[in-house]
């Protein structure tokens, strides 16, 4: 069997502050026997100095493109749009197998290079349960940024920060008025991250989930002031929130968070609104008289880098060390091969295979 060689890229998007692989999780996997290769990058979250330190071999930015055909080339987001052909077996979020805008020309990619996608989002347990995922910060930060904005102390651009940072912030003050709060999905990770950035800003949430929804009580849910939205909906449901409920005069809600973001999908459960919003206008009024603020950022957790890095890493490291063809990896694989199937891309398997 060869040796195991993880090669962490650099990410392209200037934003993007975190990283699939903390310091002290690339110690772990190079004391296991892994070869653990870190291209600098200026806006990681993590000096290189520190992978250096547990053990890494530190490389230029991009150095990926030519690295050994046996690595693997470890990031978040996506990659830049050269080489044309991807040689190497890629372990990233590639947003490619719903249709996406670009995820086609991705795949295609992958084929004429002979590499292989294998989708975080879709390295899951023999239950289909996520084994890593970024939702708890993302519920946290974005709860914290409705609260802030339901409390007149939102300033824009948003720009990354700590919890320690963000929680100071949250604190309230002697002058702040009482207010209600709704989380929606909130035995999920992110709900269960939306409800306790709500308590550390003092608040007591209502918390629904799914057996709350079943039979949607419309006039409780306005009654709210402030929601954050973190369902995962993957079949039709009845909205949470029409046009008619907008215009309702009795609505007492005035913030919405959608951490869910699920613009465009038939599942929907916001279909309010048609477009995400994002750090440098973090909210958007939906309706005057009575006001409606809308927040959809659909990359909260990169505004708190750290914590969400580590979190994030504590869970795929593991998963690494075991890294192969079979077991989640090999779902990945398949997936990645079904879909590139599906477009007529692929007929057999690739040489990674
Ligand atoms: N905005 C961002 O930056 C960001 C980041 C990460 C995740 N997300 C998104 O947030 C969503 C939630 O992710 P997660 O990791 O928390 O998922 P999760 O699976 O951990 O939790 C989802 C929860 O929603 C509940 N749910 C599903 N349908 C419901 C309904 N009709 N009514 C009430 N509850 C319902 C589930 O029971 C579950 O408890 C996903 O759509 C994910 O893509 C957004």
């Amino acid at each position: 069997m060869t040796e195991l060689h993880l090669w962490l890229r650099h990410e392209t998007r200037t934003t993007e502050r975190r990283t699939p692989v903390v310091p002290s999780d690339a110690r772990r996997l190079v004391e296991n026997g892994v070869t653990v290769t870190v291209e600098r990058s200026p806006q990681r979250i993590f000096p290189v100095e520190a992978y250096e330190a547990a053990g890494c071999r530190v490389v230029e930015p991009y150095s990926w493109t030519v690295a050994p055909l046996d690595a693997v080339v470890v990031g978040l987001k996506e990659l830049p749009e050269e080489p044309g052909e991807l040689r190497h077996r890629h372990v990233f979020f590639g947003h490619a197998y719903k249709g996406q805008p670009g995820a086609e020309a991705l795949l295609r990619r992958f084929v004429a290079g002979g590499g292989a996608l294998f989708d975080l989002e879709y390295l899951v347990d023999d239950n289909g349960r996520r084994l890593a995922a970024f939702g708890y910060w993302a519920g946290y930060v974005g709860a914290a940024l409705a609260v802030l904005h339901h409390r007149g102390r939102l300033t824009a651009p948003l720009r990354p920060t700590s919890k320690d940072e963000l929680d100071a912030e949250l604190q309230p003050r002697p002058d702040d008025a009482q207010f209600s709060s709704l989380v929606i999905g909130a035995l999920g990770r992110s709900g269960r991250g939306a409800r306790a950035a709500l308590m550390e800003a003092g608040l007591d949430p209502t918390c629904w989930d799914l057996a709350e929804t079943r039979d949607l009580d419309r006039q409780a849910l306005l009654d709210h002031e402030l929601m954050v939205n973190c369902v995962l909906s993957t079949g039709p449901v009845t909205p949470f929130l029409t046009d008619k409920d907008l215009a309702e005069p009795r609505r007492g809600l005035r913030t919405v968070c959608d951490v869910t973001c699920d613009v465009g999908s038939p599942y929907n459960v916001l279909p309010v609104y048609d477009t995400v919003t994002d750090w440098t206008d973090p909210v958007r009024r939906l309706h005057e008289r009575p006001a409606l603020d809308l927040i959809a950022i659909d990359n909260l957790p990169s505004l708190l880098p750290e914590e969400a890095s580590t979190d994030f890493s504590a869970l795929l490291a593991p998963q690494l060390m075991e890294f192969g063809v079979a077991g989640a990896w090999g779902r990945c694989l398949d997936r990645f091969h079904e879909t590139c199937r599906e477009l007529g891309l692929e007929n057999g398997e690739s040489d990674h295979a």
